[in-house]
């Protein structure tokens, strides 16, 4: 597998743009299986994740052209309901078919998703407020299969037990070409809901209240294509703000919604971080004393589970003892015993951490592996500001959610290069 090789202790400089958001790509991707004619989405990023997807859509029967960061999503042509077992392991988000194919095409076939590194991750408040819609859902040899028992969903009343974001996407898309009205409460509130609703209203649907924790959707007979540009990735620039903090730089970052990142932003000045808004961006700049806070991870726009690993690997080497609780996900934490080996001094008892900052000869490189997405990033971050050099293995997690991630940080100014498995020199 290949691995980055870090050397640590260089501070950063310059810009770096932000590139197009997965989380927001990923429902909107699925969402334009809702129309019958050709998609155009701009600014989507190169990522594993997507190219997964557009797999999935491709297996649907849809023709995908991806040139540079622009997609084209023909779904004039699509010929099944199911998602194969192959695909749905290799990326949860592939669930997210499931609203668009029961509301348009009656019946959706998936096998169930399974856990990954941060959790079990269920689809039990996706399948409520589908079958509070008249779907009747069948879970057997490890398949999840859906049929619109009228030949069509109804409108729903449907109130969330927790505020899903894959469940909240799946039921506005779901209740789009529904009959009647759709009441989702208790909705998930972030950024990438909110584009989801421009998406499909330019499409033809009747929604409002994203971005709320009300969400109402009047259904429509049909929808049609329509060209959309991606919001900016929220947990990208949230992570290259805190490698400018770990290596107390100065950098700008462009093609980012700082409205979108206000715990984060919030939590870093707390930190001690100065943060502007600019013409075009925000200007970073990381400080020498860094100052032990406490985190606690929630649905948005309380402090977002996917910068939790990162803003750890920040606070090992702050002034004073820091507590994160993670709330979102049941086990978030495989980032600790990597950090652990690189010196940092962290504790877990159940859904918290205690990192003690160590302010003198704070991390040193070593041998670690990303278990995650975003526990590779930590690493990343961490191999940024350890003495000597981090060897970081299994790097194809950090591809799914990270665009020219070594090329970004390198055009900062960062010593990081990407070298395969079988390349030698790696032992210290
Ligand atoms: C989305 O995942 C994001 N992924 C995740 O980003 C993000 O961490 C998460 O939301 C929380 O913000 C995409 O948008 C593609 P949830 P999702 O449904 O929709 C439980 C990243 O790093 N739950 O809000 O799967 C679940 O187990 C990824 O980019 C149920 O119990 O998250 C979890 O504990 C990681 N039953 C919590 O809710 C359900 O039916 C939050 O899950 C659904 C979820």
């Amino acid at each position: 597998m290949e691995k980055y090789i870090i050397m640590g202790g260089n501070p950063l400089s310059g810009s770096v743009r932000i590139s197009g958001a997965k989380n927001a790509v990923l429902p909107i991707l699925a969402a334009s299986l809702l129309s019958s004619g050709v998609c155009v989405i701009k600014d989507v990023p190169r990522l594993r994740d997507v190219h997964v997807m557009k797999e999935v859509l491709e297996f649907l029967g849809c023709t995908v052209e991806w040139s540079g960061s622009t997609m084209k999503i023909d779904a004039s042509k699509v010929n099944s309901i199911e998602i194969s077992d192959f695909l749905m392991r290799k990326m949860r988000a592939s669930n997210l078919v499931m609203g668009p194919l029961l509301t348009k095409f009656r019946s959706a076939k998936l096998s169930f998703p399974g856990g990954c590194a941060i959790g079990s991750r269920p689809m039990d408040l996706h399948l409520k407020g589908l079958s509070a819609m008249g779907a009747i859902i069948e879970e057997k040899f490890g398949f999840i299969e859906a049929i619109a028992k009228d030949g069509y969903l109804k409108g729903a009343e449907i109130c969330l037990d927790f505020p899903s974001v894959g469940a909240t996407e799946n039921i506005m898309m779901a209740a789009t070409l529904a009959r009647g009205e759709t009441i989702i409460s208790n909705a998930a509130k972030e950024p990438e809901i909110v584009d989801l609703q421009r998406f499909l209203n330019n499409m033809g649907a009747q929604i409002s209240g994203a971005g709320t924790d009300i969400i109402t959707i009047k259904g429509v007979d049909e929808l049609s294509a329509t060209e959309h540009t991606v919001i900016p990735d929220r947990i990208e620039a949230g992570t290259l703000m805190v490698a400018a903090s770990i290596t107390k730089s100065n950098i700008k970052i462009e093609n980012v919604q700082a409205k979108h990142m206000e715990a984060v932003i919030s939590k870093l000045r707390e930190i001690g971080i100065k943060i502007t808004e600019e013409e075009s961006g925000l200007r970073v700049i990381g400080m020498e004393d860094l100052k032990a806070v406490d985190i606690k991870t929630m649905p948005y726009p309380g402090f977002p589970t996917d910068m939790q690993p990162q803003m750890m690997a920040l606070l090992s080497i702050a002034k004073g003892t820091s507590i994160i609780s993670e709330n979102i996900f049941e086990n978030r934490f495989k980032h600790v015993d990597e950090l652990r080996r690189m010196g940092a001094d962290i504790k877990v008892e159940g859904r918290v951490a205690i990192i003690k900052g160590k302010e003198k000869n704070g991390l040193s490189g070593t041998f670690v592996n990303a278990s995650d997405l975003r526990a590779g990033a930590a690493l990343v971050i961490a191999g940024l500001a350890a003495e000597d050099a981090t060897i970081i293995d299994s790097i194809h997690h950090i591809d799914r959610g990270y665009e020219n991630f070594e090329q970004k940080l390198r055009g900062l100014g960062a010593k990081i290069i990407r070298v395969a498995e079988t390349q030698r020199g790696l032992e210290k």
